[in-house]
C-alpha cells in the first residue's frame, strides 16, 4: 500500500554532468542537425532538483527556483519545458486542472558550470522527466520517455538512459556501454566566455562539414573498449588521443579564438594533454584520482595568481576537480 504522506516530501534526483571521451561529427542531416557518433560519461559532478506536489489551485503553474550558477530567465530553462512535455505525453490535464499531472514546485541548485559544454541543461531536463512522473506517479515506457527526451534537445536521451554510453544520431540512439573500471579524477577549467553550441555546429557546418574521419576511429575503437569495461590506467594511456578526438575543437576555436593559447598554456601548467568536452568551451584534463585532479586544481589557482594563464572572457575561469564514478554495468 503506498503511504500517502511520502506525497508530501519532494522527489529529489542528481542531475550529473557528462564529458565526451569522443566526439566524432559524422555529417549534417536534411534536418540540420549533424550525426554523431560519441562515448559519453556522466560525472560525480551533479546539479540538484527537488520536485514537490504545488497546492491544486487552479491558476497554479509550474513554478522552478534556481540557486548556485546563473542559468539565465528561468521562463527558458528546459526543466520547465521538460515537466511540460512530460505532462503532454502522460496525457495529463493543464497545470492546475483536476487531471493527473498537478502542477509542480521544483527547485534547482547549479553546481554544473552554464553552457560550457557539459550538458548541465540538458541533465536538468532529464532529471526534471523522470522527477515529475515519480512526483505524478505516473507511467511512460521507454519508447515515449525516449521521445519526450529527444524533443527537448539532443544530449536529453543520453541522460535519460543513466551511465556511459555510445551516443550515436543526433542524440537520439543511446546505447550503453560498461563504462570505466575504477574512478579516474577529471580537472574541469570553463573559461567564462560564451560559446552557444549552435554557434560552434554553424562554424563546423560552414568549415568542412564533416570530420576528418580520423576522429571517427579513434571513438568506434573507444566504444569497443568502453564497451567492455576500461580500467583507469588503460584511460589515463589514451588521454592524448582522446584530448585531439573532437571534431568541433577547430570550430570552436573559429568561434573563440583565445581558446588556442588559453589551452595551450594550460597544457604547459599541468604537463597533461587538455582536451575540449563537447562543443566547449570546458577544457578538461584526466587523472588517476579526483584526489590528483584536486591537486591539479590548486596547480590552476596558482597560475591564475600568477598572471601565467591568459585572460579569455569574464573573471576567472571556473575550475572543478571531480570524477568519472565507478558505474560499470554487468
Ligand atoms: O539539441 P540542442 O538544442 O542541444 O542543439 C543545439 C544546437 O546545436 C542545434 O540548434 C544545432 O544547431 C546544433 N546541433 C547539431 N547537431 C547535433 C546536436 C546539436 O547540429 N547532433
Amino acid at each position: 500500500m503506498s503511504d500517502p504522506l511520502a506525497k508530501l516530501a519532494p522527489v529529489v534526483r542528481l542531475a550529473p554532468a557528462k564529458l565526451n571521451l569522443t566526439l566524432a561529427v559524422l555529417g549534417r542531416r536534411r534536418d540540420g542537425f549533424h550525426d554523431l557518433h560519441s562515448v559519453m560519461v556522466p560525472l560525480a559532478l551533479a546539479d540538484r532538483l527537488s520536485l514537490a506536489l504545488a497546492p491544486t489551485d487552479p491558476r497554479a503553474t509550474d513554478s522552478l527556483h534556481v540557486e548556485g550558477f546563473d542559468a539565465g530567465p528561468v521562463a527558458d530553462n528546459l526543466v520547465l519545458r521538460a515537466v511540460g512535455g512530460a505532462r503532454r505525453a502522460v496525457g495529463g490535464g493543464w497545470p492546475g486542472g483536476p487531471g493527473p499531472t498537478p502542477p509542480l514546485s521544483l527547485r534547482l541548485e547549479k553546481r554544473i558550470p552554464v553552457a560550457a559544454g557539459l550538458g548541465g541543461g540538458s541533465s536538468d531536463a532529464a532529471a526534471a522527466i523522470d522527477g515529475a512522473l515519480e512526483a505524478w506517479d505516473a507511467e511512460m515506457d521507454g519508447h515515449r520517455r525516449l521521445a519526450t527526451a529527444a524533443r527537448i534537445g539532443s544530449d536529453v536521451p543520453f541522460f535519460l538512459a543513466g551511465g556511459a554510453a555510445l551516443v550515436e544520431g543526433r542524440g537520439e540512439r543511446v546505447q550503453p556501454l560498461r563504462g570505466i573500471v575504477g574512478s579516474p579524477g577529471v580537472l574541469l577549467v570553463t573559461p567564462g566566455a560564451a560559446l552557444p553550441t549552435s554557434s560552434v555546429f554553424t562554424a563546423f557546418a560552414e568549415r568542412a562539414g564533416r570530420g576528418d574521419g580520423s576522429v571517427r576511429m579513434t571513438s568506434e575503437h573507444l566504444a569497443g573498449e568502453v564497451g567492455a569495461g576500461l580500467r583507469t590506467q588503460d584511460l589515463l594511456a589514451r588521454a592524448g588521443v582522446l584530448a585531439a578526438a573532437n571534431d568541433l575543437l577547430p570550430a570552436a576555436v573559429a568561434v573563440l579564438p583565445g581558446l588556442v593559447p588559453f589551452r595551450r598554456a594550460l597544457f604547459r601548467v599541468l604537463g597533461r594533454p587538455v582536451g575540449l568536452s563537447g562543443s566547449g568551451p570546458t577544457l578538461w584534463t584526466l587523472y588517476p584520482s579526483e584526489d590528483d585532479a584536486a591537486a591539479a586544481a590548486t596547480t590552476v589557482h596558482e597560475a591564475l595568481a600568477a598572471g601565467t594563464l591568459p585572460p579569455l572572457g569574464v573573471g576567472d575561469p571556473t575550475v572543478v576537480a571531480t570524477t568519472i564514478p565507478e558505474g560499470t554495468r554487468p
